[in-house]
């Protein structure tokens, strides 16, 4: 009988408890044998093994984090901090290893990919979005629409007071969340690390949009986007123009909650196509979907290009923002 591990790593995101509901119950209908791993890469460095079967993933789906319990695991960075991950692989006679992680996950499992026969494949999760070989991240659309909850309350006191606000979102180097929460939020301007922004120029922006008469003046800001991130922001904007405002960080809430059907149905998908893809021999590859299909690309690959966001949008964004 073939052995699967499974775990998952850095940055919860809700929809990982998804994707582990797919990956136990389509592994164990293919007659394979499931453990868990729990706490992420620490808990395989330390054998941190339990059994799992149909009942160990009931009543999950609705759950925001993860069942299995994560870590950012700094060992896991050389090749000696990994090596008992590859004993313990070795001895438990893992066949195959599931991991379900996002960017910082992706180093790790490419690197341990070259120093174990166990196959391993990466099922793409964080809210962040910024895994290359995936249209989406699991957790994405949950965390954008927990962003988005909260920027259309601040609106209504905006709004009511005529005031400026910066809201900033998560997004350690990555702008996706900011962009699509800004766009559907009805931002005057999103300030992302993807982009260097003007501050005169942002500043004019401001002030024009309350010429206009603008009543809620919403900026949102990626905590990536500078040091010091939307308080940074509010400061500089404040010597520029006079103009007061109100910061609002979102932080840890977008990581939260339960998960959207759409985080949910892209877990399920690419839960399912971790095994199928195992199964057909393949290895050390990030499962995705880009424009509808399942592609696989190569762990090394992901980890060394840059997913792009859709400028596309950006100019979306200014063109009606108002
Ligand atoms: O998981 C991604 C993320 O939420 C980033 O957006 C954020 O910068 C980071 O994790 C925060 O990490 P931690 O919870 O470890 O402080």
């Amino acid at each position: 009988m073939a052995k699967l591990a499974l775990l998952t790593s850095g940055g919860d995101a809700p929809g990982m408890n998804s994707a582990i509901r797919a990956v136990v119950r389509t592994a164990l209908a293919k007659g394979i044998e499931v453990i868990g791993i729990r706490h992420g890469f620490s808990g395989l460095l330390a054998g941190d093994s339990i059994h799992m079967n149909s009942r160990s993933v009931a009543n999950i789906m609705h759950l925001g984090g993860t069942i299995l319990h994560t870590s950012r695991c700094l060992e896991f960075k050389t090749k000696e901090g990994r090596a008992p991950a590859v004993a313990f692989l070795d001895k438990a006679k893992v066949d195959f290893l599931v991991i379900i992680g996002g960017n910082g996950t992706l180093q790790g499992s490419a690197a341990l990919s070259e120093e174990t026969e166990t196959k391993i494949v990466q099922i793409p999760s964080t809210i962040d979005n910024d895994v290359y070989g995936t249209d989406f991240t699991i957790g994405f659309d949950t965390a954008v629409n927990t962003a988005l909850d909260a920027i259309d309350r601040i609106r209504d006191t905006a709004f009511s007071l005529d005031r400026l606000f910066f809201v900033e979102v998560m997004g350690r180097e990555a702008g996706f969340i900011a962009l699509e929460a800004g766009i559907a939020g009805g931002a005057v301007e999103v300030l992302i690390p993807e982009i260097i922004e003007n501050m005169d120029q942002l500043s004019r922006s401001i002030q024009d949009a309350f010429k206009r008469g603008k009543k809620a003046c919403i900026t949102v800001v990626a905590e990536g986007d500078r040091p010091g991130g939307a308080f940074e922001v509010a400061k500089e904007v404040k010597a520029l123009t006079g103009l007061d405002s109100r910061v609002c960080i979102l932080g840890h809430t977008q990581r939260g909650g339960s998960p959207t059907a759409r985080d949910r149905v892209l877990a399920i998908k690419l839960g399912v196509a971790a095994i199928e893809t195992l199964l057909q021999g393949e290895n050390a590859v990030v499962i995705g979907e880009v424009c509808g299909q399942i592609v696989r690309t190569p762990l090394k690959e992901a980890r060394e290009k840059k997913k792009q966001l859709d400028h596309f949008l950006v100019e979306l964004l200014k063109l009606v923002s108002g």
